[in-house]
């Protein structure tokens, strides 16, 4: 009896000097200054708010298209969305005007193919109207704002 106290003490002794030991090593790597924890690039405490921005309030064609991103990256909105949101399940204003169903240069420019494929389930099938996938076009393409960069950037761009 006297001896499994004694081995039971010996090794709750030894598991808390392990603990310790893996404790203080890992508490002994220097804190992380919160300046250093975000893009804010200052204290918590000082954190300011953010500048605010406003997205274009430009009517459809009165608006640069800018150019992409990079090749294939999806295009900025250049008009406001006032009026055509909320995209829901029956109604989604912005196929009135870019799903015409006729190929005129005058007209805002028409979904790519790539909308009207289901990529996933059928890739070789060019549907009537876009997959379901491509429904919520908010998802992918925002509209033109005057916001600032978070941190500066030296991307160039070679899209189109
Ligand atoms: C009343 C017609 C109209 C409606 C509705 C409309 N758009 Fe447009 N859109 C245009 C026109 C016209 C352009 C061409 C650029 C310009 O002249 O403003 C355009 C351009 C775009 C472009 C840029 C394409 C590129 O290659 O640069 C995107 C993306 C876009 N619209 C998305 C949307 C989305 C998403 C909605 C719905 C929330 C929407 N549009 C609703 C007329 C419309
Ligand atoms: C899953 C992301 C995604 C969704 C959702 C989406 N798009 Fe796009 N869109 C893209 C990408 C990526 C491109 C550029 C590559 C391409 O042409 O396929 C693009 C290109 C476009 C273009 C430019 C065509 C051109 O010839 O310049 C228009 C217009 C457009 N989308 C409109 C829409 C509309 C309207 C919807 C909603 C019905 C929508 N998109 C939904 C990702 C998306």
């Amino acid at each position: 009896m006297m001896r499994k106290l004694i081995v039971v003490v010996s090794v709750s002794a030894a598991a808390a000097v392990a603990f310790q030991v893996v404790f203080r090593t890992a508490g002994s790597s220097p804190p992380i200054p919160d300046q250093e924890l975000g893009l804010r690039k200052t204290a918590l405490a000082d954190d300011r708010a953010p500048a605010t921005y406003t997205l274009t309030d430009a009517a459809p064609g009165d608006n640069q298209r800018m150019p992409r991103a990079y090749d294939g990256a999806p295009p900025l909105i250049p008009h406001s969305l006032d009026g055509f949101t909320p995209i829901t399940s029956s109604e989604n204003t912005c196929l009135l005007c870019h799903q015409t169903g006729t190929a005129d240069a005058a007209d805002p420019p028409q979904v790519p193919v790539s909308h009207m494929t289901d990529l996933r389930n059928a890739p070789t099938v060019q549907r009537e109207t876009v997959a379901g996938a491509r429904w919520n076009c908010t998802a992918c393409h925002v509209p033109q704002s005057n916001a600032p960069l978070l941190v500066a950037n030296t991307f160039a761009t070679k899209g189109k």
